[in-house]
């Protein structure tokens, strides 16, 4: 595979073997095998042996999909789920409920450890912080900009644990249905703190996972803002996931025609496309469109 951004993500609880015995089969560009929210405390163990099993029964080379791990947080017992399932080789952690940029300086440092402990490649263990299920965590997003962070492949969020770190009893707007102004804040800041800081912006689930149209609509809507892919919780959202965040052939066709605008014009800054002007940004933003679309073709 390579370097594209997973576009899908599909979590799977830790400690289900019925859940787990359907990871090969899944479509998803990632799955994240969690050990946090979706495993009740006393299974814990028991799931970080059975994740750490799995992965070590799929070595890195070829994974398909990639498999991701989601510990606890930092000050929970983050440390022993590391040590539980390195031995495995994840392609990357996801690192819950994150109160600053800091928190992933420190996980890094942790990885450097149990990546030498292990013999996997220094530095080869990615990083998708959660970055605003605490308050703090989400009013210092823009640290993520500010700190080398190697590691962090994507920034994504949760409206969930906020709305029960803040004491709201929702987090959605009753008059629309959308998300209420706390969550479209935190939703826009990751965006921005993860294009300030050079990596993919990943979007939140979408809960009604029976509600394919409303997740292949709000899905299409986050990637024309920037989104790079999306959580999803259940395996029927997965394609519809992978479809709304690759680029539509009319999109492709469009960036190739913007492309050929300025071949046509060695030299020029701006051109008319179709009676549009189109300038710099819009050929940059062709470019990243043809090598989106590259990516997932090469992807096979
Ligand atoms: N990963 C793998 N397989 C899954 C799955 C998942 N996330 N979610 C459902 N399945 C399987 C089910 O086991 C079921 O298998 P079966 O047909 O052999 O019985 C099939 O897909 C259909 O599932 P369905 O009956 O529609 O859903 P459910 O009621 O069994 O489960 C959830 C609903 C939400 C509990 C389940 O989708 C789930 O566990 N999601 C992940 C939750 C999670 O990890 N949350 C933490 C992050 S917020
Ligand atoms: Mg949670």
């Amino acid at each position: 595979m390579t370097a594209m951004t997973p576009r899908s993500w599909l979590f799977i609880p830790g400690d289900s073997d019925k859940k787990l015995g359907k990871a090969d089969g899944s479509t998803a560009d990632a799955l994240i095998l969690d050990l946090e929210d979706s495993v009740a405390p006393e299974n814990k163990p028991m799931a970080r042996d059975k994740v750490r099993d799995h992965l070590a029964a799929r070595p890195r080379e070829g994974r398909k999909p990639l498999l991701y791990v989601r510990i606890n947080p930092l000050d929970e017992t983050a440390l022993d789920d590391l040590a539980g399932i390195m031995a495995g080789a994840p392609d990357g952690i996801m690192i819950p409920k994150t109160t600053c940029a800091d928190d992933v300086r420190i996980l890094s440092l942790w990885l450097d450890a149990f990546e030498a402990t292990h013999g996997i490649e220094k530095g080869s263990t990615r990083i998708i912080p959660v970055a605003t299920e605490t308050a703090a965590g989400t009013l210092k997003l823009m640290e993520f900009a500010d700190v080398p962070l190697p590691r962090m492949i994507a920034l994504t969020w949760g409206a969930e644990d906020l709305s029960a770190a803040i004491g709201a009893g929702t987090n959605l707007d009753p008059a629309t249905g959308e998300w209420a102004l706390v969550y479209k804040l935190a939703r826009v800041q990751v965006l921005l703190a993860a294009k300030a800081a050079g990596c993919a912006a990943i979007d939140t689930l979408y809960v009604d996972f029976r509600d394919e149209p409303g997740l292949r609509q709000s899905s299409s809507r986050a990637a024309d803002e920037g989104f790079a892919g999306r959580i999803a919780i259940h395996p029927a959202q997965v394609d519809p996931i992978n479809e709304a965040f690759a680029p539509s052939a009319e999109a492709v066709e469009h960036a190739k025609k913007v492309i050929a605008a300025f071949d046509a014009n060695p030299g020029a800054g701006t051109v008319g496309l179709g009676g549009k002007m189109i300038d710099i940004p819009h050929l940059k933003q062709a470019r990243n469109v043809l090598a989106l679309h590259d990516a997932i073709a090469s992807r096979g």
